[in-house]
C-alpha cells in the first residue's frame, strides 16, 4: 500500500516510524515532514492544507491512504473533500469529516454534544458579544478559578483561567472584542475541576472502537508544572492512575457514549479520538472519576511519541480496519513496557526563540540506539546540515522495565543532543 501522512511535527515523525514498519506499507510519503521523518519515507514539499496539490499528488503517485495528523486540514473538510470528488473518492482518509471535526473546531459543540449524551464534563455555558453582561453574571455563579474558552481553533492559546473574578471579567471582555479574532467571538465558560490529567485515545470506524495505550502529557514550559502553556513537553504511558477500573469507567461513561453520540448524530467519522480527561473527585461519592475537559480530532502531541512505542499491533492493518469498516475484528495489542517521552525544545519557546541553529544528533536518529527513540518535531535540513526549525525542537522517547528505567535513557540521550539554546524539563513523570 503506498500512504501519504500529513503533517509536520514530533507525532507525525512518530506515525511514520510505525507506519514504516507495517508489512502493508510498500511505500510512504510525508507531506511536508521534518528531517527526521525523511529517514524513515520520503518527504514532499507540500502544503498539509493544500487540498488541490494534495489531489494531484495522490493522483500522480497512485496513494492508497491518506492519513491525516494535525487538526487543520480535517476542521477544513479534508475528509469530505476526497469523499466528494469523482477521482479521490475511493481513497480512505484517515481522520474525520468536517462534521466530526468540530468536536475540536467548536468548544461549544463539544460541550453541547457532551451535554446531549450524557459525558461527564463540567458545567458551562456559552456566550457571544451581545450577550457579555449575562456572561458576566455567570461568572459570577462560579467559584474561582475561572476558565474561558474561545469557542475556535487557537493553535493552543485559546484557554485562560484567571484566578479573580475581575480578572475573568476583563478576559472575557477582550475575548468577545477580538482578542482571538473570530475564533473567540463566542467564548464557553466553565467550572474549574482540579485534578490530574490523562490523556486517552482511540480509532473507530464510526461503528467500532479499539482503546490505544494511554499518556500523560506536561502542558507547562516549567518544572514542577509552572510558567507559560506549551504544546506539550514530554509524555509518559503508562498513566498509574488510569487502572483497569478506572478505564472501564472511561470507556462505559466516555468513551462509547461518544462514538454512539457520533452515530445516533449521523456524523461520519473514521480516525483517532482523542479524550483529553481529568480524573477528580466527584464530591458526592468521594472516589475519583474521569471527567472531559475537551476532544481533540487526532492524536496528541507528544503523547504519540509514547503511545506508538507502546502500541505493538501493525497500524496500517488497523488503519485499514478503519477504513473498511471492520475495526471489530482486529487487535491492539500493547507492550507491556513503559515508554517516556522528553522534549528538547528552543531557548525562549513558548515565546519568541530563534530558528536555524546547527544540531548535533548522536547517529542512528531515527531508528534509535536500544531502547531509545529520537523524533524530530521542528527540524529541517538546511544546505544537507540539519538545523532547529521550531519551538519543539526533538522529542527523545525511550523505553523502560518502568517508568524511571525509560527515563533515565531519555534523559542521558537529551545530554548529548546539542543545540544552541536546547532546554528540556527534568522532572517529567515525576508527579505520577
Ligand atoms: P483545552 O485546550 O481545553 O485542553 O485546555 C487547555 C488546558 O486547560 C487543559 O489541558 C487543562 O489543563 C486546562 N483546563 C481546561 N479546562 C479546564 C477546566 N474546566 N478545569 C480545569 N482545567 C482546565
Ligand atoms: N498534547 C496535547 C495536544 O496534542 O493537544
Amino acid at each position: 500500500m503506498k500512504i501519504l501522512l500529513l503533517g509536520s511535527g514530533g507525532r507525525e515523525h512518530a506515525l511514520a516510524w510505525k507506519i514504516s514498519q507495517s508489512k502493508k506499507c510498500e511505500k510512504l510519503f510525508i507531506a511536508p515532514g521534518n528531517a527526521g521523518t525523511g529517514s524513515v519515507g520520503e518527504n514532499v514539499p507540500m502544503k498539509a492544507d493544500d487540498f488541490e496539490a494534495i489531489k494531484q499528488f495522490c493522483l500522480e503517485k497512485v496513494i492508497n491512504m491518506v492519513v491525516v495528523g494535525p487538526e487543520d486540514p480535517l476542521v477544513k473538510g479534508i475528509y469530505d473533500y476526497f469523499r466528494n470528488d469523482a477521482e479521490l473518492k475511493d481513497i480512505p482518509v484517515i481522520g474525520p469529516s468536517k462534521a466530526g471535526a468540530v468536536l475540536e473546531g467548536s468548544k461549544d459543540f463539544a460541550k453541547g454534544f457532551m451535554q446531549r449524551h450524557g459525558i461527564p464534563t463540567a458545567a458551562y455555558q456559552t456566550f457571544d458579544g451581545e450577550h457579555l453582561q449575562e456572561g458576566k453574571a455567570f461568572l459570577k455563579t462560579l467559584q474561582p478559578p475561572y476558565v474561558l474558552k474561545a469557542d475556535g481553533l487557537c493553535a493552543g492559546k485559546g484557554v485562560l483561567i484567571l484566578p479573580t473574578l475581575e480578572e475573568a471579567e476583563k478576559e472575557l471582555e477582550e475575548m468577545l472584542g477580538g482578542m482571538f479574532g473570530n475564533a473567540s467571538s463566542r467564548v464557553v465558560i466553565e467550572e474549574f475541576m482540579s485534578g490530574i490529567e490523562c490523556s486517552v485515545f482511540i480509532l473507530t470506524d464510526g461503528k467500532d472502537y479499539k482503546i490505544l495505550p494511554e499518556a500523560k502529557d506536561y502542558k507547562r514550559i516549567g518544572e514542577g508544572d509552572t510558567g507559560l502553556n506549551t504544546g506539550g513537553m514530554g509524555s509518559v504511558s503508562p498513566v498509574p492512575f488510569a487502572t483497569t477500573e478506572w478505564m472501564k469507567k472511561v470507556e462505559d461513561r466516555i468513551i462509547r457514549p461518544t462514538v454512539e453520540g457520533l452515530k445516533a448524530e449521523s456524523i461520519d467519522y473514521k480516525g483517532f479520538i482523542f479524550f483529553g480527561l481529568i480524573n477528580r473527585t466527584n464530591t458526592s461519592t468521594g472516589k475519583p472519576e474521569p471527567y472531559v475537559i475537551e476532544y481533540n480530532v487526532r492524536m496528541g502531541d507528544p503523547e504519540t511519541e509514547t503511545v506508538m512505542l507502546r502500541l505493538k499491533s501493525d497500524i496500517v492493518d488497523l488503519f485499514e480496519g478503519v477504513a473498511t469498516g471492520t475495526l471489530s475484528e482486529k487487535e491492539v495489542i500493547f507492550d507491556e513496557r513503559a515508554a517516556v517521552c522528553v522534549m528538547l525544545v528552543s531557548g525562549g519557546y513558548p515565546g519568541s526563540y530563534q530558528k536555524g541553529y546547527p544540531i548535533s544528533l548522536p547517529p542512528t536518529p531515527s531508528e534509535g540506539r536500544g531502547d531509545t527513540v529520537i523524533f524530530h518535531a521542528g527540524t529541517a535540513l538546511k544546505d544537507e546540515e540539519m538545523v532547529t526549525n521550531g519551538g519543539r525542537v526533538i522529542a527523545v522517547s525511550s523505553y523502560g522495565a518502568d517508568k524511571a528505567e525509560a527515563l533515565q535513557k531519555s534523559f542521558t540521550e537529551a545530554q548529548k543532543i546539542q543545540f544552541q539554546g536546547k532546554y528540556f524539563r527534568r522532572d517529567i513523570g515525576a508527579d505520577l
